[in-house]
C-alpha cells in the first residue's frame, strides 16, 4: 500500500472481464451517484475481520466463508437471506463443535452480484449475445435488451446489499442467532434428514450445557458472545466502478478502505499482477482473498503476495485455494512449503467448489459431492504434514433446497438435477449437502486437534 495510490489508478491498467457500457453518461452519473451514498461496511469492522483473521492464521479461531455463487434481483427475499445464514449458524455450530474452536462467519451475501465469465459471448439457437455477467451488470434473459450492460442495475445491487446487511445485521445481533436458538435453525426439510438428525444431537449437548452454564450464572444477558454473531462480508471485486464508488478514506487511520464489504477477493481471472483489479486491491487496508488456480505459477504468486501485502501483515491475505481434488495433491504441497519458506503471512482457505465444476450427462454444469469433499480432506491432509494451519473453509451454498450438486446423502443423480436446479451462474451445495459437508470438515478439524493435544501431552509427559 503506498500514499500515492488513488482508488481511480485501476482506470490506466489493463482489465478484463467487465462490462463495455454503451451509454457512458449514464454510467458516470450511476458512479458520481454511487459515490454519494452511504458505505454499506466501516472501516472499524474490516479491522476487526482482520484481527480474526491474524487469530484464525494461528488456529485460535476457524473461519466459515460461504453463500451465494452470485446473488440476484429475482430471489431477493428475506426468507431467502434468513436461510442461507440459517445454514451458515448450523455449520458454524457443527465445526464448533469439532474443532473447539470460535467460528468466524464470512458471507458471501450483500454484494456478491458481478460474474466473470469464461464466454464473452453466448450462443443459443443461432444468435450470439454478450454472455450474464451477474445481476449487477446484465440479466439473465437470453435477449438482446437483457444482455446489454446498465449501470443502473448498479444502484439496485447497492439498494439490495443495504437491505440484505440490515437484516443480516438484525439476525445476527437481534436475538435470532442466540445460542439458545440453536433447534430453531434446523430447516423444515433438512429436519428429518439424516444430517438433521446428527445436527439435533449436537442441538441436543448445546442446550444442555447452555443449562448448566446458566445455573452457574452464565447467559446471554451477561455474556453477549452466547447471543449474538460473529459475522463479517465478503464478495469478488470484479466490477471496479461499483468497488471504487464506496471506497473512502477512514478518518481514524488515513487509509483507504473499500466500504462495499469487509472483505474483498480477487478472482482467479483477474489476478494479473499488472492488471486493474490486482492495482486496485493493492491499495485497499481492507482484508484481501486471492483465489489460487492450478495456472498460477509459484512465482507469480510470491509476486502477488508482495504486491497485495508489502507489509507483511497478519491476517491481511487469504489464499483460497481451488486447486481441484485431482490437482491439490500435486500442487498444494510445494506452495505451502516455498510461502514457509519465505516466512509470508498468509492465510490458507480452501475453495473446494470452483475447480470441481464437470458437466452432467444430463448437460447441467454440476459438482459431484465427493469430489468437493476429497479435496477438503486433501487439503487437511497436506496441511498436516507440511505442519502448517488451515484457517478457514470456503463454499457456494445455499439455504434452499436446490439439486444442484450431485451425490451426497440425498444421492443426488445427474436425472434429479433438474428438478431443482436454481442456480443463476455455478452449482451450489443445498442445506443439506452443506451440513453434510460441515459435519465431514469438523472430523477434519477434530482429529487436528487430537493430534496437537496428543503431542502436548507427549511434550509434559517428556519434561
Ligand atoms: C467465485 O468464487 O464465484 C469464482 C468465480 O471463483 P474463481 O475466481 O475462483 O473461479
Ligand atoms: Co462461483
Amino acid at each position: 500500500m503506498t500514499n500515492k495510490w488513488k482508488p481511480t489508478d485501476w482506470r490506466k491498467k489493463p482489465i478484463v472481464q467487465v462490462p463495455e457500457y454503451p451509454d457512458k453518461k449514464a454510467l458516470e452519473n450511476v458512479e458520481k451517484t454511487l459515490k454519494n451514498l452511504p458505505p454499506l461496511v466501516s472501516a472499524g469492522e474490516s479491522r476487526k475481520l482482520q484481527q480474526y483473521l491474524s487469530d484464525a492464521s494461528e488456529g485460535k479461531c476457524f473461519v466459515l466463508q460461504g453463500g451465494d455463487c452470485a446473488e440476484s434481483f429475482a430471489d431477493f427475499h428475506p426468507n431467502y437471506i434468513r436461510d442461507t445464514l440459517r445454514v451458515l449458524l448450523q455449520m458454524s455450530v457443527i465445526l464448533t463443535f469439532g474443532a473447539s474452536l470460535p467460528v468466524i462467519k464470512l458471507s458471501r451475501l450483500g454484494g456478491q452480484f458481478a460474474k466473470p465469465r469464461s464466454e464473452p459471448t453466448e450462443k443459443k439457437d443461432g444468435k450470439e449475445l454478450d454472455s450474464y455477467r451477474g445481476d449487477i451488470i446484465n440479466g439473465l434473459d437470453f435477449t438482446d435488451e437483457a444482455r446489454t450492460p446498465d449501470p443502473n442495475r448498479m444502484i439496485r445491487a447497492y439498494n439490495q446489499s443495504a437491505s440484505t446487511l440490515n437484516l443480516l445485521r438484525a439476525l445476527s445481533q437481534g436475538g435470532y442467532a442466540d445460542l439458545n436458538q440453536v433447534h430453531r435453525w434446523n430447516l423444515g426439510f433438512v429436519d428429518k434428514s439424516p444430517q438433521g438428525e446428527k445436527y439435533k444431537e449436537i442441538a441436543n449437548q448445546i442446550t444442555e450445557s447452555l443449562s448448566f452454564m446458566e445455573a452457574c450464572g452464565i447467559n446471554s444477558d451477561t455474556v453477549p458472545e452466547i447471543r449474538e454473531m460473529k459475522l463479517f462480508t465478503s464478495h469478488e471485486s470484479l466490477l471496479l466502478s461499483y468497488e471504487e464508488a464506496l471506497t473512502r478514506i477512514d478518518s481514524t487511520s488515513g487509509k483507504w478502505y473499500d466500504c462495499s464489504a469487509h472483505m474483498l477477493w480477487v478472482g482467479d481471472r483477474t489476478r494479473d499482477i499488472n492488471g486493474a483489479h490486482i492495482n486496485f486491491l493493492s491499495g485497499l487496508a481492507n482484508p484481501i482473498g486471492l483465489k489460487v488456480g492450478p495456472t498460477l505459477s509459484i512465482d507469480d504468486l510470491l509476486k502477488l503476495i508482495d504486491k497485495l501485502n508489502p507489509e507483511n501483515e497478519k491476517g491481511r491475505l487469504t489464499l483460497i485455494t481451488r486447486l481441484g481434488h485431482e490437482n491439490v495433491s500435486k500442487m498444494l504441497p510445494q506452495l505451502l512449503k516455498k510461502i514457509k519458506s519465505e516466512g509470508k503471512n498468509v492465510n490458507w482457505f480452501c475453495d473446494p467448489m470452483h475447480a470441481n465444476t464437470i458437466k452432467s450427462s444430463t448437460n447441467y454444469k454440476t459438482r459431484p459431492f465427493k469430489n468437493i469433499l476429497k479435496e477438503v480432506e486433501l487439503f487437511f491432509d497436506i496441511h498436516k504434514s507440511e505442519n502448517t494451519i488451515v484457517s478457514g473453509v470456503h463454499f457456494e451454498m445455499t439455504g434452499q433446497e436446490v439439486t444442484e450438486c450431485t451425490g451426497g446423502a440425498q444421492e443426488i443423480s445427474d436425472e434429479k438435477l433438474g428438478d431443482r436446479y436454481r442456480t443463476h451462474c455455478d452449482p451450489r451445495l443445498n442445506a443439506s449437502q452443506a451440513l453434510e459437508m460441515a459435519f465431514l470438515t469438523a472430523e477434519a478439524l477434530k482429529k487436528i486437534r487430537e493430534e496437537k493435544n496428543s503431542q502436548k501431552k507427549n511434550i509434559i509427559a517428556n519434561n
